[in-house]
């Protein structure tokens, strides 16, 4: 198939961008380069744009997409708080301007990156994909919204969409040719594995004072290539003629920040500080997915449901990364 992955320089667009070259289909990143990296697409085509350019837009959509995976968004929870006009901005206006177009030149399918973040705070233990959407932050909010653009318009045209819903994405390529690569990450998994390379001077513990377990945040973390593989998989069933689908992506059991520090000090061996904070503006106490819609529907099967293995991996990737950047 002919693929348009709008952000597929970024983290998880690059993981995806790989998993579909190696399905065989012909993809072409759409990218700004704010926060990802040419040499992260590999072999597929990449134009360096900015979703608001209109013209570059244009141009891609022009050559007949069969499907677009849309990636490209601003996602950082903390700074939603301080600048929600940036994520409204490039989370919700951008992807309307997306979606557009992507009516506009007839494309069948679209595959949108959601997130957890659109529960805010749940009132169960684990959520399901028909919890109410509450978001607690303008990032979740600006999510949501662009979920309900897309639904509104499948519904009024012939066009079909798969809306995935990220926890905590982690991890790298088993080889450590891919990982996360974002300048100034603020993901606990990222920073602590930064700590671990060197590359930082510690951690800091965002919150001590939660109703859970030992006080401290619990997410869910899913491995990136396990991610990548639901994108497969639902894209596969759009294009079988499949309907519209909305899953959960996560494995169904939290691990508190101390769980996740203590791990990434562990695996390595390293002894970084550690300190504790004031909790993170716009953060909930846990979130945790009731992800089995995804494996019963797409008969996706985790392959890195294991925390020391998304560690290992987010480490070897860390130091390798770290050192080519020496
Ligand atoms: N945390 C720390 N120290 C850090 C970084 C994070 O204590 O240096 C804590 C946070 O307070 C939180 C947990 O670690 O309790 C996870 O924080 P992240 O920043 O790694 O991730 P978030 O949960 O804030 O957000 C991420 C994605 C969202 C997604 C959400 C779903 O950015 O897209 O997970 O849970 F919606």
């Amino acid at each position: 198939m002919n693929l348009l992955v709008t952000g597929g320089a970024g983290y998880v667009g690059s993981h995806v961008t790989r998993q579909l070259l190696a399905a065989g289909h012909r993809v072409t990143v759409l990218d700004n380069l704010s926060t990802g990296h040419a040499w992260a697409v590999g072999d597929a085509r990449l134009v360096a744009a900015d979703l608001a350019d209109d013209e570059a837009l244009e141009a891609v959509l022009g050559e007949g997409m069969d499907a677009i995976l849309h990636f490209a968004a601003s996602v950082v929870v903390p700074e939603s708080v301080s600048d929600p006009l940036k994520y409204y901005g490039n989370n919700t206006r951008n992807t309307l301007g997306l979606f557009a177009a992507a009516h506009r030149h007839g494309v069948p399918a679209v595959i949108f990156s959601s997130t957890a973040a659109v529960y805010g705070l749940p009132e169960t233990e684990r959520v399901d994909e028909s919890a109410p959407l509450a978001p607690i932050n303008p990032y979740g909010a600006s999510k949501m919204m662009s979920e309900r653009i897309l639904m509104d318009l499948a519904a009024a045209s012939p066009l079909r969409y798969g809306i995935l819903r990220y926890f905590n994405v982690a991890g790298a390529e088993p080889q450590a040719r891919l990982g996360q690569a974002t300048p100034e990450a603020t993901h606990l998994i990222k920073v602590a594995c930064e700590a671990a390379a060197g590359a930082r001077g510690g951690v800091s513990i965002f919150g001590t004072d939660y109703p859970t377990p030992d006080g401290t945040g619990v997410r869910d973390y899913i491995h990136v290539e396990d991610l990548a593989a639901a994108h497969v998989r639902l894209l596969d069933h759009l294009a079988a003629g499949g309907d519209s689908r909305l899953y959960n992506c996560g494995y169904g059991h939290g691990y508190s920040v101390r769980e996740v520090v203590e791990a990434v000090r562990r695996r390595s061996g390293v002894d970084f500080q550690v300190n504790e904070a004031p909790r993170r503006a716009g953060d909930p106490a846990s979130l945790v997915a009731d992800a089995g819609r995804l494996r019963r529907e797409l008969g996706w099967t985790p392959r890195y449901d294991d925390l020391d293995t998304i560690v290992d991996h987010a480490l070897a990737w860390e130091r390798a990364w770290q050192s080519r950047r020496r």
